[in-house]
């Protein structure tokens, strides 16, 4: 079965994490920035578990330094993200990546994404979608700008508030303020949460952090209780297996625990995280759900329903993106 061509929605995406080694080893070519320290001989991501990722990744963010950096990534992004299906992208951006958190330099950057957007949407037949992310290990004092940021520019191309980073760095209370101020502005909220905290993190977060998502949310499958919960509050989950599977947040493809989450119930949906790091893409992600738990067409047809259902922008929006999900006539 051939997947590539399947219209596909993906709602859990970090922009600079989408950006290829060659993109980023071409920037930094152009600014004189030896990054040769973060490839492998082959030219790849070279990282050795989550927090050496981190670092990976915010030394590939440094080489993104412009307005016209974040246009020209966006634009590389989308055509890609499209030639495997992909109508329909959500993704996490942040001002701390953007003009390290002042408003002003935040509209700039965002006026580039949001141009690079439109082309793409003419080109490629993808929408995209901000979500705007505070970065965890920053500290809840770094996230307060950045939740600003979402509150001030929350509108047709961002459209959500969120939460990545490293989730072991303090508690979901300790970020209250932020969540507080984006939910008051009327923002949609996710969070990543139960890729590495487990069952408690999610639960903390729900009820501390009052989430329509989960980013990860896989380590909910050891609390019926807590299923309970996510079915009762109608919580979406943002499942990325090949990320989870190389970042050893499972044991392997077999064990993961998407399809006996499907199975109770759970609002799952499938993205990719960020595919040149994690060797993946929206292709392989269904090849790999194939193969290893017999899911068809019919299967990610839901899938995407489900996705397309729990997307953070506007209803004129969802309509549009329905009709690419539609077999054509
Ligand atoms: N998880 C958490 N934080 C992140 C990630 C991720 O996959 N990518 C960029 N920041
Ligand atoms: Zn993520």
């Amino acid at each position: 079965m051939n997947f590539r061509e399947l219209p596909k929605v993906e709602l859990h995406t970090h922009l600079e994490g989408c950006a290829p080694p060659a993109f980023i080893r071409q920037l930094a070519h152009e600014k004189r920035l030896d990054l040769s320290g973060i490839f492998t001989a082959e030219g790849g991501y070279d990282f050795r578990d989550f927090d050496h990722f981190l670092q990976v990744y915010e030394a590939a963010c440094t080489t993104l330094q412009s307005p016209e950096d974040f246009r020209r990534l966006t634009m590389a992004v989308l055509e890609e993200t499209a030639s495997h299906g992909v109508v329909y992208m959500e993704t996490f951006v942040s001002p701390d990546f953007c003009g390290g958190g002042d408003l002003v330099a935040w509209t700039d950057y965002l006026a580039a994404m949001q141009e690079a957007a439109a082309e793409a949407e003419d080109k490629f037949g993808i929408t995209l979608k901000g979500i705007v992310t505070g970065i965890r290990h920053f500290g809840p004092e770094a996230c307060k700008p950045a939740a600003l940021c979402a509150a001030e520019t929350y509108g047709d191309f961002i459209t959500g508030y969120g939460m990545a980073g490293g989730e072991m760095v303090g508690r979901p209370a300790d970020y209250a303020y932020s969540f507080d101020l984006a939910r008051e502005a009327g923002m949609p909220l996710t969070c990543h949460a139960g890729e590495w905290g487990g069952a408690l993190m999610v639960a903390e977060t729900i009820r501390d952090l009052r989430v329509a998502r989960i980013g990860h949310g896989i380590g909910a499958i050891d609390d019926p209780t807590l299923i309970d919960e996510i079915l009762e509050k109608d919580i979406v989950l943002e499942v990325c297996p090949g990320s989870n599977v190389v970042l050893k947040a499972v044991d392997g493809w077999a064990s993961h625990p998407i399809a006996k989450l499907r199975d109770a119930g759970v609002k799952v949906t499938v993205s990719t995280d960020d595919p040149p790091f994690f060797h993946t893409t929206m292709t392989a992600e269904y090849d790999m759900l194939h193969q290893t738990f017999g899911w068809g067409e019919d299967e990610f047809k839901a899938l995407n329903a489900t996705a397309l259902a729990a997307a953070f922008c506007d209803d004129d929006t969802k309509a549009r993106v329905a009709k690419r999900l539609e077999p054509a006539q």
